[in-house]
């Protein structure tokens, strides 16, 4: 099926264009960070069961326990909003809630990581900020949802369902302002080749329709 590359793509995803960050500054952060990085994955998406960090491809560092697969790793909990360019950035959003530190984490993704198409059923918007590969934005896919039937609240993957023909539009993050995305639509990440893909991350328990609304209206970022 061909897709139209001139598709609306105001389903899927925002770019908060007037929204600057300094990635060079998040990456020091993540150099910081780094060490506490545990591996992120359900374990039925490990074949073979848990590898050491070191060989894993996907990695979150994070606050609290939300996606440890490894409960040796628990001591590796890190509180991003700890430093004051990160929380004086969530502080300028206007959500239904508030960004506690459990909201806010690094994805971390080496070479040979892919990630299948699926929903998020922990969050319903997604803040993007692209940390590395530092000279180009990260990559999300979004999949046409026809062929699915899905209902939230579960774990699910499309591996099976939705292949590369289904993608609908691949969004390329920018690297001087974040986007917002749509976690409740199937995205995916199609294979990392020889860059790492480090991402700052807000998981949002707002609906994404609700977000775009505020921004179009200007009620969503605070002046500085
Ligand atoms: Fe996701």
């Amino acid at each position: 099926m061909l897709i139209n590359i001139d598709m609306n793509t105001d389903d899927l995803v925002i770019d908060l264009k007037e929204f600057n960050y300094d990635r060079h500054v998040l990456r020091d952060i993540f150099d910081q960070a780094r060490p506490n990085g545990r591996i992120k994955a359900l374990k039925w998406r490990l074949p073979g069961g848990l590898v050491p960090v070191d060989q894993a491809v996907n990695l979150v560092i994070q606050h609290g326990e939300n996606m440890m697969v490894d409960p040796t790793k628990a001591h590796l909990s890190y509180d991003l909003l700890q430093h004051d360019y990160i929380r004086d950035m969530v502080k300028r959003l206007n959500f239904d809630h508030e960004i506690t530190s459990g909201n806010v984490d690094i994805i971390w993704n080496r070479k040979g990581f892919v990630f299948e198409p699926h929903v998020d059923h922990y969050a319903k918007a997604t803040m993007i900020w692209t940390i590395l590969p530092i000279e180009q934005g990260a990559k999300i896919s979004f999949y046409n949802k026809e062929k699915i039937q899905y209902e939230l609240g579960q774990a699910l993957g499309f591996r099976d369902i939705l292949k590369k023909e289904d993608i609908l539009h691949t969004h390329v993050y920018g690297v001087d302002y974040p986007s917002i995305f749509n976690s409740h639509w199937p995205h995916g990440v199609s294979l990392v080749n020889d860059k790492e893909r480090v991402c700052l991350r807000l998981r949002i328990d707002e609906p994404f329709e609700s977000i775009v609304k505020k921004y179009r209206t200007g009620n969503l970022i605070k002046p500085v």
